[in-house]
This record gives structure tokens, sequence and C-alpha cells, in this order.
């Protein structure tokens, strides 16, 4: 990915960041600069950010999202908020239809009654998996999941809107944060002598703080921005991919943390135990092949992103730095 710079185009634009305690979200705030944003809705008041108009904000109160939207006046929304608990939608499907496609559509439909635009993101959980190739935006999608059923109805909603937007479709999202496979892995690491890992599941690991990077350098770069204009999603409208490129397995990532980040009780190197999918059983049934094609991202905006590597050396670089 060419490297983002700081943008003075940003000044004039409304921007509406919607779930900004989440691992993008967070990352979203610094990467757009805090003087281009409008507001920004938490679920709860004690995670509001420093120096940043915030409101409280209950996706499944439809009702207060819409006051929201109608008050703030928006022209572009980002919509970094989701119900990403994959194992939980299982017993909690409802929740997570009202936050993943039922708030999403209330959005785009506020958006485009002020001739607003929406950037939302999704997953490669509503693939199935079975391509033997990385996915392309208009393969067919068959979530195996109640949590990938829940985004592909909000991607569908948004689609069926008419609001100019953006779906960038991520994979394997982690940071330093909170919880994610790879904090999982590097704490796991440093307190168990042994772990199994899943090996059969491929995708790439993508570093949140990469997506919101990529999301400023679209918004700002590529799509006509001027301080006085708002970037209009019209002409791009549609489905991207956006993730780390490369891949890997999850246990050939849980090496590379390992290897890069990872310790082990009592100083030896934690060891790492190839498992299948069979032999690892979740509640959520995940895709084997979750290796997402960025040409189409590539070709429309010019930005090539990092690798899975490159980039999981630099999150762990920060961890050890403290930052
Ligand atoms: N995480 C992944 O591995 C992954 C993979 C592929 C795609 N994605 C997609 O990437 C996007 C960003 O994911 P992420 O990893 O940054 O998510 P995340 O860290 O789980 O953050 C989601 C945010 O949504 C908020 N939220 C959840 N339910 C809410 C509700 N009912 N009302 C209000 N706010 C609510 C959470 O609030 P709290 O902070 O209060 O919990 C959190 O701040 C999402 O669209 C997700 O589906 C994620």
């Amino acid at each position: 990915m060419a490297a983002p710079t700081p943008d003075t185009a940003l000044p004039h634009w409304k921007i509406l960041v919607i779930g900004a305690n989440g691992q993008v979200g967070w990352e979203l705030l610094r990467a757009l600069q805090t003087h281009a944003i409008l507001g920004v809705t938490v679920r709860s008041a004690g995670q509001a950010p420093a120096g940043l108009p915030w409101d409280a904000l209950e996706l499944s109160d439809t009702r207060a999202l819409r006051e929201i939207v109608r008050r703030l006046r928006p022209n572009l929304i980002v919509n970094a908020a989701a119900y990403t608990a994959v194992d939980r939608a299982e017993t909690e499907e409802a929740l997570a239809l009202a936050v993943n496609a039922e708030a999403p559509a209330v959005m785009a439909e506020e958006a485009r009654r002020l001739g607003a635009s929406l950037l939302h993101y999704s997953t490669d959980y509503v693939y199935d998996g079975e391509k033997a190739d990385p996915y392309l935006e208009d393969d067919p999608p068959r979530p195996l999941s109640a949590y990938g059923r829940s985004k592909l109805a909000g991607d569908r909603a948004i689609e069926a809107s008419g609001v100019p937007h953006l779906i960038l479709r991520t994979s394997w999202v982690y940071g330093l944060r909170s919880r994610n496979f790879v904090r999982a892995i590097l704490t796991a690491s440093r307190e168990k002598p042994e772990l199994r890992v899943v090996a059969d599941q491929w995708g790439a690991a993508t570093w949140c703080r990469t997506i919101a990077q990529a999301t400023a350098h679209i918004l700002a770069h590529r799509l006509g921005a001027s301080p006085l204009h708002a970037p209009d999603l019209a002409a791009v409208t549609g489905t991207y991919h956006l993730c780390a490129s490369g891949a890997d397995s999850r246990f050939g990532v849980a090496q590379a943390i390992v290897r890069l980040g990872g310790g082990g009780s009592a100083g030896t190197p934690c060891r790492l135990t190839p498992v299948t999918t069979a032999e690892y059983p979740m509640p959520a049934v995940r895709p084997r092949n979750s290796r997402l094609s960025l040409a189409k991202l590539e070709r429309t905006f010019g930005i090539r992103m990092p690798s899975w590597e490159t980039a999981l050396v630099q999150c762990l670089a920060k961890e050890r730095q403290g930052a």
C-alpha cells in the first residue's frame, strides 16, 4: 500500500464514525484525523474518545440511530461497528441481525435521505470457503454461520438501498487493543508450553491499522475529494475486498506470532501442534478458504495492501514498544 500521508483535504468533510471503540473504528479516528470527524458513536459513555464529540448509541435502537444521523447531518457515514462475537451469534442470531443488518439498513436509508454516502465493512465469513482460489467480489456468498448470515444481510440491505456506498470485506482482523486471534496466541504462547492451532483454514490476518489507513487513503486520494467536497462514493459504489496480501493457515500465522512475539513457560518456546478443524470444534463453522482477491481494490484505487507478515512484524514491534 502506498503510505497514506496526513491530508489537508479533510477539514470540510462531515464524517460520522459509528463504532469508534472497535478495532477498526479506533484506528479510523487516527487515520481520518480528528478535524475531519463530525462526531462518533460508542456503545457506552465510558468508551468515549478524548477530544471528539460523541454520542452513546446502542445499535439495536434504530430510533436513536436515526436521531443521531438526522441531528448531525454527515455527508459520509463510516460504519465500523458490528456484532463480531462469531460463536455467540449462533445463539444470538436475532441480536446479530439487528446490529449487522437492520442498523446498517437504517444507516443506508438515512444517508440516502441526506444525499450522503455510506462506507461499511464486511467479512470473509459471507463465503463458504469451498472455492480453491481466492474469492472474487462477485462470487456467490454462502455463509456457514449466523454471524456470516447477519453480515451478508447487511451487505444486501445497503446494496438494495440505492445509497452511494463502499462495502469493504476484510478478514481475520487483529490489533493490540482487544480480543482477537493474534492477541490470543500471543498471550497463550507466553503462558502455556504447547498450543494446538487449526492448520486447515487459510486466510490473511489483517492489522486493523492497515484497514483504517487504506480506508483513509481511498477517501482522501482516490475519489476526487477536495477541502470543500466530501468524497462521493457514487462512481465507485460497490463491494471490495480489503485485507492483507498473501495468506497462510491459522497455524502458519500462529508460528509467526510465536516467532516474533511469543515467549513460553520458563523461557522455552511454546510448541505449536497443527490440528484439523474437525479436531478443534467451535460453535460457528468457519470457511476453510478465507482468501480474498485484492485485484479489484488495486485496479480501482491503486492500493497495494502490505503482506500479512509485514504488518504483523510492525504490529508486534508496537507491542514491544508498549504503543
Ligand atoms: N474481527 C474480525 O476478525 C473481522 C473479520 C472480518 C471482518 N470484520 C468486520 O470488520 C468490521 C470491524 O470489525 P472489528 O474487528 O473492528 O470489530 P470490533 O473490534 O468487535 O468492534 C465492533 C464495535 O461495534 C460495537 N458494537 C457491537 N455491538 C454493538 C451494539 N449493539 N451497539 C453499539 N455498538 C456495538 C462494539 O462496541 P463495544 O466496544 O462496546 O463492544 C465495538 O466497538 C466489522 O464490520 C466486522 O464485521 C471483522
